[in-house]
């Protein structure tokens, strides 16, 4: 999505590039199973946006140095990582256009590989010497915990309040975003309103980009978004979506939806799509991830106007051209 500007087209292969090289080294394992399944599932590709997002923080504030990249690549592992467990809990069976790694290696292998991404993230973190990112990180994973294990909670729940489930967002996706922001703006030495103004772009964007995964968890195309349609509902998660139909929708279509939560399984997804794509809930969603962009847009006033910063305006209004 983001190779089609000009910022990204100048600047992004080499960017990524030191990154890859960073992914490259580190996922290597004397343990042949777990560098076959870590280059498996690093090297299906993925947007790598929450590394791109380190990066822009840090040359939003002109830092550019070799530090930028390895913690950017470890931004990407604690990702991975999160992806390869996610996939086990949610028994979803294709990732990045392949299938998933607990599919293919079968789920104590995906958990276990997942681990030892995660750890080694924290070896690149130590590498920093920086004491404050490693804090940013250690509390930025620890949430993240929290929010899939809140979302666990919440499987099959139709009492959920939109607040609620804004705080599962917050906590499972946004706050990876965050931190990656964070982490740019540690290393550049940013002043404290500039810290706080990357880190609240990136909650933001990580926002309105789990808001729209949400919606092309229904509406998408699995050859573009590399996974599944349907998959939340088979779990019986309610996303915003539903979320939004069970309050809002004809009363027929709130029951549906709250039967089909109860009852979770792949069978009601004709069923509860043909409600979702009646009513107005992909647009209501939609809007609230406008809100979001708007929101990170509003962040960026604070920071120097230069060409990271405007790239990392198109990275925001990208995150919603994938529904629009
Ligand atoms: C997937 O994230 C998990 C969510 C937070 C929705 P991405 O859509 O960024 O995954 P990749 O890295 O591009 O595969
Ligand atoms: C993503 O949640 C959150 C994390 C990976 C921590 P989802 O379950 O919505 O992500 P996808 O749709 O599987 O990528
Ligand atoms: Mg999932
Ligand atoms: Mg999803």
């Amino acid at each position: 999505m983001l190779e089609n500007l000009p910022y990204f087209q100048k600047n992004l292969a080499t960017d990524l590039g030191r990154v890859n090289q960073v992914v490259g080294r580190a996922v290597q394992s004397e343990v042949a199973l777990i560098s076959q399944i870590g280059s498996y599932i690093i090297g299906a590709g993925g947007k790598r946006l929450r590394p791109i997002i380190t990066i822009l923080a840090g040359k939003s504030l002109g830092y550019d140095g070799d530090p930028l990249y390895s913690l950017a690549a470890m931004v990407e592992f604690i990702h991975t990582s999160t992806l390869l467990h996610d996939d086990v809990v949610d028994e979803s069976d294709m990732r990045r256009g392949r299938e998933t790694a607990n599919n293919l290696f079968g789920n104590a292998a995906a958990v276990l590989v997942g681990d030892f991404l995660y750890t080694r993230a924290f070896q690149l973190m130590v590498g920093s010497g920086s004491m404050k990112i490693l804090e940013v990180m250690a509390d930025a994973t620890n949430i993240i915990a929290e929010g899939e294990v809140m979302q666990l909670m919440n499987i099959g729940n139709t009492d959920i309040s939109e607040t609620e489930y804004l705080r599962v967002i917050q906590y499972k996706t946004a706050k990876l975003f965050e931190a990656a922001a964070q982490v740019g703006a540690i290393l550049a030495g940013a002043s404290a309103e500039q810290e706080a103004a990357l880190r609240d772009y990136g909650m933001y964007v990580g926002t309105a980009f789990q808001i729209v995964d949400d919606i092309l968890d229904y509406c998408g195309d699995p050859a573009e978004i590399g996974k599944n349609v349907g998959d939340d509902l088979a779990e019986g998660k309610p996303t915003l979506p539903l979320i939004y139909l069970m309050h809002q929708g004809t009363p027929e279509a709130a029951r549906d939806v709250r039967d089909a939560l109860h009852h979770a399984d792949r069978s009601r997804f004709e069923q509860i799509h043909a409600h979702v794509t009646a009513s107005d809930a992909l647009a209501y969603c939609a809007r609230q991830a406008r809100i979001a962009v708007d929101n990170a847009l509003s962040c960026l006033d604070k920071l120097p106007a230069n060409e990271t910063t405007l790239a990392m305006r198109q990275l925001a209004e990208e995150s919603l051209a994938r529904v629009s």
